[in-house]
């Protein structure tokens, strides 16, 4: 058996998330407008609904580490024109479907939503809201710097119900280094006043491998976290890519921790988290048994999608604004990244579509496979003749399980305790695309 460094070692390499399957670098057979609008009409029924997801792209500030789709501007008039092209968005899609989808589920990510002043965000929610499911479930993501009291009392009357803080490290060293200013009285006020307003749910985002964290650092963020005690904590690696997110070269090199160190940092936060009653419940995601993600994980209900973990999940996902990425079982599609594109399609009645991707029978049964190991950590290889590379992908799991990462029995493969970091490279050896791959593209490391 190797040790835990050994394993680092031979494990940490470049490879997928695996928030969809196939990975966006890999999507080809891109389906037309029609394609899409009839793949997700032979999909939809009114009991399942749609999923929505609305893409904020604006923030105020730029956080030096920051990997996600973002525009920086403190100018707030861009507001009236984003919001009507992103109402406009959903009519097109009324105007092709024929009718208005019921809404399974709405989440708001970004970018910074409450970007948004709270007489907009509510008139966006009122207008994708008008035809929901009983139980339809709202969430958000909030930059604890730009949330006023009337966010919160907005977001309350019109059920968005699950709240996801931005909070990264409470260290003012390392918030120095990545220029990300937040102090803990401050999220604690807010905290109190999520709490007053009786919200369903709250969850940080953490994340480990940022410059200047050490083991002490992480012990004093967490012990802050704990006296707030969110229902979910999301501990995310934190993905450095330099080459192609220009912003990342602010941050310097040598303030960045090794492999080794990364690693130390994240099994330090998880015993602290354990310690702290939270439950590891997938790739990155903590969770109190109170919480609906620990419910989900226990009744095998958890599910995976672009956003992450979830505990429903229709079988489609609508993506509203700039590279949003929508699925209809069928396919994917990602919407124009520019701003300035997406706004041109719009303006033409277009749906904004930059790429796509129609899954293959292939697809599919590895979709199935990566799924499980994600949501479960075991997933049944019944038939194995339906799985390219079956031969190479025996020999790579015999491997596995001599490293400890895996266990085997019969056609049922799951992860180890010992294996829980190593899910990516698990999923890795499935991924025919990755093997077939004659791109360059750059993933993050698997650790
Ligand atoms: C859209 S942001 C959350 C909302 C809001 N913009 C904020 O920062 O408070 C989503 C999350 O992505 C994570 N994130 C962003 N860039 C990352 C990176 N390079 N590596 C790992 N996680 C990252 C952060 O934890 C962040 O909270
Ligand atoms: S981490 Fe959040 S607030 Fe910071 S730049 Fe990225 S999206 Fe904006």
């Amino acid at each position: 058996m190797k040790t835990m460094n050994e394993l680092i070692s031979k494990y940490n390499r470049p490879g997928p998330r695996y928030t969809s399957y196939p990975p966006v670098p890999f999507w080809k057979n891109q389906p037309d407008e029609a394609s899409w609008i009839s793949h997700i009409k032979t999909i939809y029924s009114a009991s399942n609904g749609v999923d929505l997801y609305v893409h904020i792209p604006y923030c105020e500030s730029l956080c030096y580490y920051c990997g996600c789709s973002r525009v920086i501007t403190r100018n707030h008039d861009v507001e009236g024109e984003y919001l009507a092209l992103v109402i406009r968005e959903w009519e097109l899609y009324q105007e092709r479907l024929g009718f208005t989808p019921a809404v399974n589920s709405l989440h708001f990510g970004g970018g910074t939503p409450t970007f948004l002043s709270p007489e907009n965000l509510e008139k966006l929610i009122k207008t994708l809201l008008v035809n929901k499911i009983d139980n339809f479930v709202g969430s958000i993501e909030i930059d604890p710097r730009t949330c006023q009291a009337d966010h919160l009392r907005v977001l309350k009357e019109n059920n968005i119900s699950r709240l996801s803080l931005g909070i990264q490290d409470f260290d003012p060293i390392v918030q120095k280094a990545i220029h990300r200013d937040q102090s803990p009285q401050m999220v604690e006020g807010l905290v109190d006043k999520i709490r007053e307003n009786g919200f369903a749910s709250l969850n940080f985002d953490l994340i480990y491998g940022l410059p200047k964290q050490t083991l002490e650092t992480i012990s004093k963020t967490f012990e802050i976290v704990n006296r707030m005690k969110p229902d979910l904590i999301a501990f995310y690696s934190y993905a450095h890519l330099p080459e192609r997110i220009k912003n990342q070269r602010l941050i310097s090199e040598g303030d960045l921790p090794s492999a080794e160190k990364k690693r130390e940092l994240y099994e330090h936060g998880k015993k602290l988290l354990i310690e702290n009653g939270y439950i590891d419940v997938g790739i990155d995601h903590f969770a109190l048994p109170s919480s609906y993600l620990y419910k989900a994980k226990i009744s095998h209900n958890l599910h995976r999608n672009f956003m992450g973990y979830v505990d429903k999940k229709s079988p489609i996902l609508i993506g509203l604004g700039p590279t949003s990425i929508s699925d209809s079982s069928l396919s994917f599609i990602q919407n124009m990244k520019d701003i300035k594109d997406y706004k041109d399609k719009i303006l033409h009645n277009c749906l904004p579509i930059e790429k796509g991707h129609t899954h293959s029978n292939k697809d599919l049964v590895i979709q199935d496979i990566i799924l499980d190991l994600m949501c479960k950590g075991e997933v049944s290889l019944t038939s194995p003749k339906d799985i390219p590379y079956w031969n190479e992908i025996q020999a790579e799991l015999d491997s596995f399980a001599q490293d400890g990462v895996v266990e085997r029995s019969n056609d049922q493969l799951s992860i180890s305790e010992l294996g829980i970091g190593f899910v990516r490279n698990v999923a890795m050896c499935f991924d025919f695309h990755l093997r077939e791959q004659t791109n360059s593209t750059k993933f993050s490391q698997t650790i």
